[in-house]
């Protein structure tokens, strides 16, 4: 199918070879990435900046498909998971590759949960628990609608839903907003916005999966992580917190100074989860180095071959960091096998359970109120 090339500004005129700060960024490309089922058409936006970096996103689950990032020596490799067709994201393959995730992101205990009196259940759709927000209509498999724009910051897509009123299982019409902005620092930035008509529980986050050495490379056990995290989770065998805030000190946990990922995660074989799939409490010091405003420093990950570096910022209280323990060979879009631990997650959202935990912040969004969310992940390359 033709592409089709979405002028936002007549004037606006592709530059090539002048440097960031006077560079004009190219037109949003929108094009067709093919129907779903019911005849709803997705559309496929090619972001990119005056590097050359180009990130690429689709209307089913207001999705990230594809990131080209350059290392070290200016090699340029897409670091996503993700896949060529729709069809694919339709099928067993997809393990919420690239995609939003909510309405309630993570797992919800026996996918059960009370508000102001009103008992609610949801899809029990992992071992006894509730799963990023259900089976049919959980935002990864919805088609969102996406307007592409360009401003100062760069070149991004607005993707808008509404989910109705008892849209799996939960209370409320809740309108939604994912702005993904690509900016000439290499930052892929989502800024994330809800409204809701009735009280209801609101986590939303991103389930990209990185290689950094590029995405279908056989393992993520050479990636150098950093953590900013005192605390994390501790979790039961279904993966629900038991509700302890525990220190990381003294354990596999702790990630406060760099280890690659395959120093201890074998230790975590036996252990529920397989390997790394937990909530990090965020040590939210907005005055330290790296913080940027109310954007806390949350993570870095580095490649050391090719020198990709990701940070990950955010004004999420928690981060989950899960290492592909469940991959499983699935193929990806240029046929490279996504295998187990060949892909790590870094989901910034609030803590797991959150709405059967008193003790964790509260993720109750009220009508009136707007919940808000910023998500930026960096990739440069030393
Ligand atoms: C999340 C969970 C994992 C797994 C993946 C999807 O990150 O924490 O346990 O379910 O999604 O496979």
């Amino acid at each position: 199918m033709r592409n089709r090339t979405i002028l936002l500004r007549p004037a606006v005129a592709v530059l090539v070879g002048l440097s960031a700060a006077t560079a004009t960024f190219a037109d949003v490309k929108v094009g067709d990435f093919g129907m779903t089922d019911d005849g709803t058409p997705v559309k496929v936006y090619t972001l990119t900046n005056s590097h050359g970096v180009v990130a690429k996103l689709i209307d089913r689950g207001a999705t990230l498909i594809e990131w080209h990032v350059p290392d070290k020596n200016g090699q340029m490799a897409d670091v996503v998971f993700g896949f060529k067709d729709l069809a694919s994201y339709g099928s067993e393959r997809n393990s919420y590759f690239g995609c939003t995730v909510g309405r309630v992101a993570n797992r919800t205990a026996k996918g059960k949960f009370a508000l102001n009196g009103k008992k609610y259940t949801l899809a029990v759709n992992n071992g006894p628990n509730h799963l990023h927000g259900g089976i049919k209509r959980s935002l990864d498999k919805v088609v969102w609608h996406g307007e592409p724009f360009e401003n100062k910051s760069g070149q991004g897509v607005v993707f808008t839903y509404t989910s109705p009123d008892g849209e799996e299982g939960y209370p409320g019409n809740l309108s939604i907003k994912v702005t993904y902005t690509l900016t000439d620092d290499n930052e892929l930035r989502i800024d994330y916005e809800a409204t809701t008509d009735q009280a209801t529980p609101v986590n939303l986050t991103n389930h990209t999966y990185f290689n950094l050495s590029g995405a279908g490379s056989p393992t993520i056990l050479d990636h150098e992580v950093m953590l900013n995290a005192d605390h994390y989770t501790p979790v039961d065998d279904t993966l629900i917190p038991t509700g302890e805030i525990a220190p990381v000190e003294g354990t596999v946990f702790d990630f406060r100074d760099f280890h690659t990922i395959g120093e201890r995660v074998k230790e975590l074989d036996d252990k529920p989860g397989g390997g790394y799939d937990h909530n990090f409490v965020l040590n939210s010091r907005p005055a330290e180095p790296g913080a940027r405003g109310s954007l806390t420093l949350a993570a870095k990950v580095r490649e050391p071959k090719g020198g990709r570096v990701l940070s990950v910022y955010t004004t999420e209280p928690g981060v989950q960091f899960y290492v592909g323990n469940f991959l499983t060979g699935a193929e990806g879009k240029n046929g490279q096998k996504y295998n187990y631990r060949s892909g790590f997650c870094l989901e910034t959202q609030h803590y797991p359970d959150s709405i059967n935990q008193p003790n964790f912040p509260s993720i109750v969004l009220e009508p009136g109120e707007t919940y808000t969310h910023t998500c930026v992940y960096q990739i440069q390359a030393e």
